[in-house]
């Protein structure tokens, strides 16, 4: 998705905002840019691909003396990743970059059109740059004011005015926060973009404009000046670097047993942390991609061990189908950056229609964390790599404690007291995942069976393999295969055979046969031993609540170790973002 910096300060910008865009890459784009200006002149200088095109570019030009700046990196929805499309948009007085969609641009571009405006690129953001000139008649808040209340969709603005020292940020729908530093104010999509410079920071609400100057910040609401508390992000700036690991992937999956061990010992200390479910007739499991996956185990785990009714949907669904839910329903949204605009979107659906919404969510201050009405914070620190491990192994944990306090059991401690310690056991048998990476980096396609929550696993370790090394790959319901995609197993095709659950072992292994007999080349992930098959990895047995954490860092290593052999771009891989801001 979109990056949005901004610099408001005593210093030159440029550095600022490279560094800004640099940590932002992760969010996915194709193009960037960054706008400078003093009191006589605007610079815009825009690239097409990686920023270290733009740093270049910047590196080959003059530059103005400027103290005021704003950088974008362009994930492109409307009009191709070329430098034309590319931000910053400067129109008349206006220079501006954007975060989000505009869905009535095409209307709002043809009334402009209509009063002798000309367009140059096929973006929303040039539309809404040109609306907010439209209006400017020397009044930056009113003119934000008016263009924005005709705007519909998403949207965080860095804006410039020609005329004024000052910088203007406004969102709606995109994450937005104005940082406030000793040599300047910032505005920036997130935290780690500014944390090198401030760890101070303000969260605007919806349509809440800020003007921010090198030794000032003001924020409005409804054209009046409001008060804003001054937050302090508890991130660390070494939680941007790498600490030795060759790729953010391997540092966060490394980080697993450490941040179970700190998420889970509250709740085990005390249990009434630990929300009861049972109150509610029904639960709604809503998230995207991986999450929405951990939300498949916490449905199986809680209708196997607590007999409570879940319904678990991806967000892009729920937010437009019909669903039943009212004050009886709990709607648990689960979500790393809590900025999905999908998740967001069902979010509010569920709470229009009187729902009870529970977070399980990584970033304290993202959109899910504060709307919902109740959260479970998962504490996975800042996660950077697109492909998401650490963030999901602790949902799936905590998914585990739910189960496991709606089951009526009193013991939690016994549970996970040795979890951290075994999974860092089998993190630290990386030779058996190469081993198994060798046999499988050079396939174009590999599945993933498995029945009930094995399967839930599967749909989590196959994503994982397309993400980071682009190897097709489809997780099966392991007694649906034989129903037609069966006829896709050839010669040496990989397969994953994921068995942990005793109740349906035996079927399972039976379903491996199926497809060994048929060619396949068989790799189990089990918790006991399965003898036969061309390559295994056997985790410890441990209490159903939380086996599937002992097994997801198996396929994660793996997905890793084929990526890397593949020569891929493990951490930003090609067309994804780390949050999709944007449905
Ligand atoms: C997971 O590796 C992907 N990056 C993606 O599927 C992600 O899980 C999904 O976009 C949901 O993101 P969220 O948890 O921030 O809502």
């Amino acid at each position: 998705m979109c990056g949005i910096v901004g610099y408001a300060g005593t210093k030159h910008p440029k550095d600022i905002l490279l560094d800004g865009l640099k940590a932002l890459e992760y969010r996915g784009y194709d193009s960037a840019g960054i706008a400078i200006k003093n009191e006589k002149k605007v610079q815009v200088i825009k690239s097409v691909g990686k920023i270290k095109y733009l740093e270049d570019k910047i590196n080959n030009n003059s530059l103005i003396d400027s103290n005021l700046g704003i950088a974008h990196t362009r994930w492109a929805t409307h009009g191709a990743p070329t430098e034309t499309n590319a931000h910053p948009h400067n129109v008349g007085k206006v220079t501006l970059v954007h975060n989000g969609i505009i869905e009535n641009a095409g209307e709002i571009k043809n009334k402009l059109i209509s009063k002798g405006v000309i367009f140059n690129s096929d973006t929303d953001t040039e539309v809404a740059a040109s609306l907010i000139n439209y209006y400017y008649s020397g009044d930056q808040i009113k003119a934000i004011e008016k263009a924005t209340s005709e705007l519909a969709g998403s949207y965080a603005f860095g804006i410039l005015f020609d005329d004024s020292d000052m910088l203007f940020a406004v969102k709606k729908g995109s994450p937005l926060i104005v940082g406030i530093g000793s040599d300047g104010n910032y505005i920036a999509s997130d935290i780690m973009a500014i944390i090198n410079y401030t760890k101070r920071y303000i969260l605007p609400e919806e349509d809440e404009i800020a003007a921010l100057s090198a030794n000032s910040f003001k924020i409005f609401k409804n054209g009046k000046e409001i008060k804003k508390e001054i937050l302090t992000a508890d991130v660390s700036v070494e939680a941007k670097s790498k600490q030795g690991y060759e790729h953010y992937m391997l540092k966060e999956i490394m980080e697993e047993p450490l941040l179970l061990e700190n998420t889970l010992k509250p709740f085990a200390d005390d249990m009434s942390l630990i929300p009861d479910l049972k109150e509610y007739s029904e639960i709604h499991i809503v998230a995207c991609g991986s999450a929405i996956y951990a939300g498949m185990i916490g449905k199986t785990l809680l209708e196997e061990k607590a007999a409570i009714r879940v319904y678990c949907e991806v967000a892009s669904e729920y937010r437009y189908k019909k669903v039943i839910c009212d004050k009886n329903t709990l709607v648990i949204l689960v979500s790393q950056s809590g900025e999905t605009a999908d998740t967001i979107a069902a979010m509010r659906k569920a709470k229009d229609m009187g729902a009870d919404t529970l977070a399980i969510v990584n970033v304290k201050s993202s959109t899910i964390a504060r709307e919902s009405d109740e959260q479970i914070f998962i504490e996975a620190g800042p996660e950077i790599a697109v492909a998401t491990t650490k963030a999901y192994i602790l949902q799936v944990a905590i998914f585990g404690l739910l189960a496991y306090k709606a089951s009526g059991l009193k013991n939690l401690k016994r549970e996970i007291g040795n979890l951290p310690r075994l999974v860092k056991e089998i993190l630290d048998d990386r030779d058996t995942y190469l081993k198994i990476a060798h046999h499988i980096y050079k396939n174009n396609d590999v599945f993933f069976i498995g029945r009930k929550v094995d399967y839930a696993m599967c749909m989590e370790g196959s994503l994982k393999l397309k993400e980071v090394s682009y190897i097709h790959s489809e997780a099966y319901q392991a007694g649906e295969l034989k129903h037609g995609t069966i006829s896709l197993i050839e010669e040496g095709t990989p397969v994953f055979g994921i068995i942990t659950d005793d109740d349906i072992r035996d079927k399972t292994i039976s379903n491996i046969a199926e497809v060994k007999s048929r060619g396949a080349k068989v790799i189990t992930v089990s918790n006991e031993n399965v003898t036969g098959y061309d390559l295994g990895v056997v985790v410890p047995k441990i209490s159903d609540f939380f086996q599937p954490i002992l097994v997801v860092p198996c396929l994660q290593l793996i997905a890793y170790e084929v990526a890397k052999l593949r020569g891929c771009d493990i951490d930003k891989p090609k067309n994804l973002a780390k949050s999709v801001t944007v449905e």
